[in-house]
């Protein structure tokens, strides 16, 4: 890996051993980006790749005779008005009522490893020869601000990642009313556009479209999250890239609100990427000395597909995003009440269902809405966080000793941003709502977005809930947030500052959780936001897992897990096994396909398990062994490879494989039965070609249909044991597993699912 900068061309070159990124000087200052992709070999001079072209109504940026035009190059952070008319990387308003900036060049740094981004959440090195940085800086000289572009590069991931940074000296006032986090730039347009995007539970499934001239992107303008529309996520893929061959580039945006992603192509076949915080409601006034810092965008390219890009995200992210100790650790099988009795409950119900938990080989147990305040539905209470004695007469603090006492952890669920109008909280402080004076409040759930752009109601919600912990033995806390912001106005901020609320709500986030970690390092924090709403890279800084989706239906589960591993890692994918008929779609599926979807994630239940017959529970306590005897592999040490995409078909296969290539699991899952069907042969990917492994997997099912009448079509059921047969890596991968599609569908019902867990014997 370096950092190169060649004087004479005044190209920077940044490698490894996968990629390259070539940014120019240009002869106005400013910055062109002359390449990013597969690796090249260093030398003195790429200038050669930059382009000019006298071309009609062109402007020029450089006195005659030169050519050199905004509108025709491939910029590094571009602005508008001086020629280029496609959309800015940033905007700069000055006190003359002119947008109009020239940021040119006047020095660079390189430095060894990464620099914090803090209070923003950002990747990071352990060891400042893991990555290097370049920080160039340009310089407005009207209005005398700084501008600093840092990339990085890592020395073992194909990722730069890139922020910006507005240092203002002048002493006129400026406002920054658009800053984006990074422009990128391609020769080409010949790329699909792909993203994440779906809504309430159907989040973030996979959308391909061709690239069109013109504008097309994503964005959140949510203000409390990230969304279940749109992943701060895109991808640039060739049209013929699969999962495992052809070129993508990944853009993934490490913020948790509101979000822009668009790809531009130009007439002239140039097509630009830009990421950063909306300019919608944005804006932000610096006065002389003040700094804006713009959050992290972290770029993946891939020439293997893309599989490669999303374990370069996952292993990144699981290793130099998430932190703390819970970071390298196997998550803790946990069962969650929510589904099992909804706002009604007391202690006694409570620890009945916690008494079966602990049976059955769970470790934590999770207390979710409905425990605080006047909190029996939910038209009250959220913003008061103290116990609710009616409920639970020990308090959190007597119901958690007596959980701990049953030999299980304890985990809490908070929505630390919200309040009802009924509730202690808003009867004392009206004014802590984010709205507008005098015009109607919108209401979501029958709640409120607080102020959290403002310290003190920050400082107050972290009073009540650190007291709380402080008192009770927790282990866990579930982090939700249940709506979207509207009327975006702070009533504590000042009529010129009102475009930086926005923005420093998820300050105020990201301030609540600093504080709460520093306090409680040992807890595992697991973000929410109804369902998936607030799955991003933002959030897995301070929380290392996430509730996926409020959907636990297993087959709707394969999609929407299958789509969020395109960035995210599967130890933070928040997975349980819930109830049949599904709350969701009221639809049937098995125990062993809810738990075979359920497994690839941290894994846990949704359930009462008072109410399962003996012979289910006996079932869970396998899948209980199946995980803690997995969880490492799954989890932590492996790789995860997509086999074949829910939105492809009737089927998903995905497999996980260690670093040793020496075990793997693999989940195959089928949606409707297919009448008369026909063997397919599952191809595996990851493991040693030359390596002999052992294959077991289940085939007796659980829930046959009618074996009377199987028994017509000479089917036994129950007949075949578990099977287990060898085969070497090369069998595996390139001639796959053989499937009897026909027997699966004789033998359960729609929705079944195999198991296949492959140990190296030779
Ligand atoms: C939304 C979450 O996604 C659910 O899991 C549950 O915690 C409810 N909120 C509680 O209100």
């Amino acid at each position: 890996m370096a950092i190169v900068f060649h004087e004479a061309s005044k190209v920077f070159h940044l490698y490894n051993q996968d990629i390259s990124y070539l940014i120019r000087i240009m002869e106005n200052g400013q910055l062109e980006n002359l390449y990013y992709g597969k690796a090249l070999r260093d030398r003195d001079d790429f200038s050669y790749m930059h382009e000019e072209a006298m071309r009609s109504q062109m402007s020029i940026n450089v006195p005659e005779p030169g050519l050199l035009s905004m509108q025709y190059t491939r910029q590094e952070y571009p602005s508008y008005g001086t020629g280029d008319y496609r959309s800015p990387a940033f905007t700069v308003l000055q006190e003359n009522g002119s947008r109009i900036v020239n940021y040119e060049y006047t020095a660079y740094e390189i430095l060894k490893g990464k620099k914090s981004l803090e209070p923003l959440p950002a990747t990071y090195v352990e060891d400042e020869e893991e990555a290097a940085t370049l920080e160039v800086t340009l310089h407005d000289q009207v209005t005398d601000t700084d501008l600093i572009l840092s990339y990085t590069i890592y020395e073992h991931y194909p990722v730069i990642t890139r922020n910006s940074r507005f240092v203002h000296k002048g002493s006129e006032k400026i406002v920054l009313e658009r800053a984006l986090s990074a422009s990128v730039e391609f020769i080409d347009t010949d790329y699909e556009l792909m993203h994440l995007s779906g809504a309430w539970s159907r989040e973030r499934y996979v959308k391909s479209q061709k690239l069109e001239t013109g504008i097309q992107g994503i964005q959140s303008l949510n203000g409390t999250c990230s969304g279940a529309e749109f992943n701060p996520f895109l991808a640039l893929k060739r049209p013929h890239t699969t999962e495992y061959q052809g070129e993508v580039y990944g853009f993934n945006f490490v913020y948790s609100g509101n979000f822009l992603a668009q790809a531009e192509t130009s007439t002239f076949g140039m097509t630009r990427i830009l990421m950063g915080i909306h300019p919608e409601c944005f804006s932000w006034e610096l006065k002389q000395g003040e700094t804006f810092q713009t959050p992290e965008v972290v770029m993946v390219y891939s020439d293997q597909g893309l599989n490669k890009m999303s374990q370069v995200y996952h292993r990144l992210y699981r290793t130099r995003l998430m932190r703390g100790r819970w970071r390298d650790q196997a998550r803790p099988i946990l069962l969650n009440n929510w589904e099992a009795t909804y706002f009604d409950f007391d202690e006694e119900k409570i620890l009945n269902i916690a008494k079966k938990a602990k049976e059955v080989g769970v470790e934590l147990f999770v207390l979710d809405d409905g425990w605080f305040g006047a909190r029996n539905d939910d038209h009250r209470g959220l913003g008061d966080w103290y116990v609710n004695l009616d409920k639970l007469p020990d308090g959190i603090s007597g119901l958690s000793r007596k959980i701990e006492e049953m030999g299980l952890k304890f985990g809490l669920w908070v929505e630390l941003e919200m309040a009802n109008k009924d509730s202690d909280l808003y009867r004392a402080h009206p004014d802590w709502l984010i709205s507008v004076p005098d015009r109607f409040e919108s209401h979501a759930r029958h709640q409120y977005v607080l102020d959290f752009s403002r310290k003190e109601v920050v400082d107050h919600i972290h009073e009540m809930v650190a007291k709380v912990i402080r008192e009770s033995s927790i282990s866990y806390i579930k982090w939700d947030m249940n709506r979207y912001m509207t009327e975006p106005y702070s009533k504590g901020t000042s009529a010129s500052e009102q475009g930086k609320v926005m923005h420093k709500y998820i300050l105020g986030v990201y301030d609540l959780y600093t504080r709460l970690i520093n306090e409680f390092p040992d807890i595992l924090f697991e973000s929410c936001a109804s369902g998936g709403a607030r799955f991003d890279a933002g959030m897995l800084y301070f929380a290392p897992q996430t509730w996926t989706s409020d959907d636990t239906d297993a087959n709707e589960r394969t999609k929407i897990q299958y789509g969020t591993s395109m960035v995210y890692p599967i130890v933070s994918m928040g997975s349980h096994v819930s109830a049949v008929p599904n709350h969701q779609l009221h639809r049937e599926t098995s125990l062993a396909t809810r738990a075979n979807v359920a497994y690839f994630g941290t894994f846990g239940y949704e359930l009462d398990l008072n109410l399962l017959a003996d012979k289910e529970i006996e079932q869970v306590k396998e899948q209980i062994k199946f995980m803690k005897e997995y969880r490492e592999l799954i989890q932590i040490d492996g790789d995860f490879y997509r086999l074949k995409s829910p939105f492809e078909g009737n089927e998903t296969a995905w497999m996980v494989v260690s670093q040793d290539k020496k075990n793997a699991v693999a989940g195959y899952y089928q949606s409707l039965n297919q009448v008369n069907g026909t063997w397919i042969r599952l191809k595996l990917d990851g493991l040693c070609p030359d390596a002999l492994y052992e294959i077991t997997y289940d085939t007796t099912f659980d829930t046959p249909v009618d074996p009377e009448m199987m028994a017509v079509y000479g089917v036994k059921i129950g007949s075949d044991p578990v099977k287990t047969y060898q085969a070497y890596g090369t069998e595996l991968m390139y001639a796959g597993i053989p499937i009897n599609r026909d027997l699966l569908n004789r033998k359960s019902m729609d929705f079944s699912s195999l198991l296949f867990m492959i140990t190296q014997v030779g």
